[in-house]
C-alpha cells in the first residue's frame, strides 16, 4: 500500500510517498481502506520536529516515520473478537499513520453518517474531538454561558463555534476580516475582527475563553474573564521548536493566585467521543467546512497550505489510486 512518510525532520518537502506492507488486523482490530484523511497541526509539529515531538519520537530523526491521524473509509476486514464492525461498513476515526491507503484501528472509530461524505468525515476526528473536549470536559460549558473563541476560523475553531452553539452557549468568534462571514455562517452570535479590534478591549466578559489561535498577554486575557471563568488553552502561536509552550508558561505564571481557572490539555481519541461527534453530524448540528481537498500525491502542498497558518476550516487529503477516494 502507499503511505506518506517523513524520513527526517523538516519542512513539507521531506515528505515522501512509499510502498509499504499492507497491515493485517490482529485480535480486536479493524482494517480500514482509507478514502480520505485531513491535516492537523500535530502532524506539522511532528514533521518539523518540535522539541516535544523529538523528545518522544526521536531526537535527531523520527523513529516512527508514518504521519497522519484522521481517517474516513470502508472496513475491509476485522480481527478476532470484533463484533460491532463488519467488512463494507463506512467508518471514520483517528489512528496514527492515517496518511496511507490502509490503517488498522482498535478504539477511536465510529460508523460514518450516510449523509456525510468521506472527505467531510475525515475532516472531523482530531479537530472535532479537540473542540468537544476543550469546551465540554475542560471548559465545563453550560447552556446560556457567554463563550469567546479566539482563533475561530481554522480547523478546531470552526468545530468549536458549532459545538458551543449545539451546547447552548452564546458564542463570540474572533477571526480576521476574510473569515467573519464564515464564522457567522457556522452560527457565531458575535464576531470580532482581530485585524480591526482588540477583543480584550471590548468591555465584554465571558464565562469561558477557548484560545485556539492568537496570543495575548495574561493581563489582556484577564480583562475579558468573569471572576469564575475558565480559560482553556488549546493552542497559540507556532513558535519554532516549542510551539505554544511559551504562551502556556506565561499564562500559567500570570494566573497564579487569580480566581479564574486555567487549563491546557491534549485531546484524546476515544470511541465514546467519536459517537458524540457522529451524533452531532447526523443531527446536522455540526457540518465540517473544507477549504480545499488535495490528492495524496500533493501531500506536500496540503501540508504547506496548513503551515501558512491561515486555513479556513479543514484541509483534506484523499487516498487511494491517484489520490482519488
Ligand atoms: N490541545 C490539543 O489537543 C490540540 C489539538 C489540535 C490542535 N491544537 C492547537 O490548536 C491550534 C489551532 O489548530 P487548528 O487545526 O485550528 O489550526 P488551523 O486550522 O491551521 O488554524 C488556522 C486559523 O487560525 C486563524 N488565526 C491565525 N492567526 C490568528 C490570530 N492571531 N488570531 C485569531 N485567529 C488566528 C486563521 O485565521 P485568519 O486566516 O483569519 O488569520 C485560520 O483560520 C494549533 O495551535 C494547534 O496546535 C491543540
Amino acid at each position: 500500500m502507499k503511505a506518506v512518510v517523513y524520513p527526517k525532520y523538516g519542512h513539507p518537502n521531506v515528505l515522501e510517498i512509499r510502498e509499504l506492507e499492507k497491515p493485517f488486523p490482529g485480535p480486536g482490530e479493524i482494517l480500514v481502506r482509507v478514502h480520505a484523511s485531513s491535516v492537523n497541526i500535530a502532524e506539522w509539529y511532528a514533521m518539523t520536529g518540535l522539541l516535544f515531538a523529538r523528545l518522544r519520537g526521536g531526537l535527531f530523526k523520527p523513529k516512527n516515520t508514518r504521519l497522519g491521524a484522521d481517517f474516513a473509509g470502508v472496513v475491509e476486514a476485522v480481527g478476532k473478537d470484533v463484533s460491532d464492525f463488519k467488512p463494507g461498513d463506512e467508518v471514520f476515526g483517528g489512528r496514527g499513520g492515517a496518511f496511507a491507503e490502509y490503517v488498522t484501528v482498535r478504539n477511536a472509530i465510529a460508523h460514518k453518517p450516510t449523509k456525510v461524505t468521506f472527505e467531510e468525515a475525515a475532516a472531523v476526528p482530531t479537530a472535532g474531538l479537540t473542540a468537544l473536549q476543550g469546551l465540554r470536559d475542560h471548559g465545563k460549558i453550560q447552556p446560556g454561558q457567554k463563550v469567546l473563541i479566539n482563533g475561530a476560523s481554522g480547523g478546531v475553531g470552526s468545530f468549536a463555534i458549532q459545538i458551543a452553539k449545539a451546547l447552548g452557549a452564546e458564542v463570540t468568534a474572533v477571526c480576521s476580516t476574510r473569515n467573519a462571514a464564515h464564522a457567522r455562517s457556522l452560527g457565531a452570535d458575535h464576531v470580532i475582527d482581530y485585524t480591526k479590534e482588540n477583543f480584550t478591549r471590548s468591555g465584554q466578559q465571558y464565562d469561558l475563553l477557548l484560545n485556539v489561535n492568537g496570543s495575548r498577554s495574561w493581563s489582556e486575557y484577564k480583562r475579558v474573564l468573569k471572576p469564575d471563568a475558565i480559560f482553556v488553552l488549546v493552542g497559540g502561536p507556532r513558535t519554532p521548536l516549542i510551539g505554544p509552550l511559551s504562551l502556556f508558561i506565561k499564562t500559567r505564571i500570570g494566573m497564579l493566585g487569580s480566581s479564574q481557572k486555567f487549563v491546557f490539555f491534549i485531546a484524546q481519541f476515544n470511541r465514546e467521543d467519536m459517537l458524540v461527534l457522529k451524533d452531532l453530524l447526523e443531527t446536522g448540528k455540526v457540518k465540517p467546512f473544507i477549504e480545499r481537498t488535495y490528492p495524496m500525491s500533493q501531500i506536500t502542498e496540503a501540508m504547506s497550505h496548513l503551515g501558512k497558518g491561515h486555513a479556513q476550516g479543514k484541509i483534506v487529503v484523499t487516498m487511494g489510486k491517484n489520490g482519488k477516494s
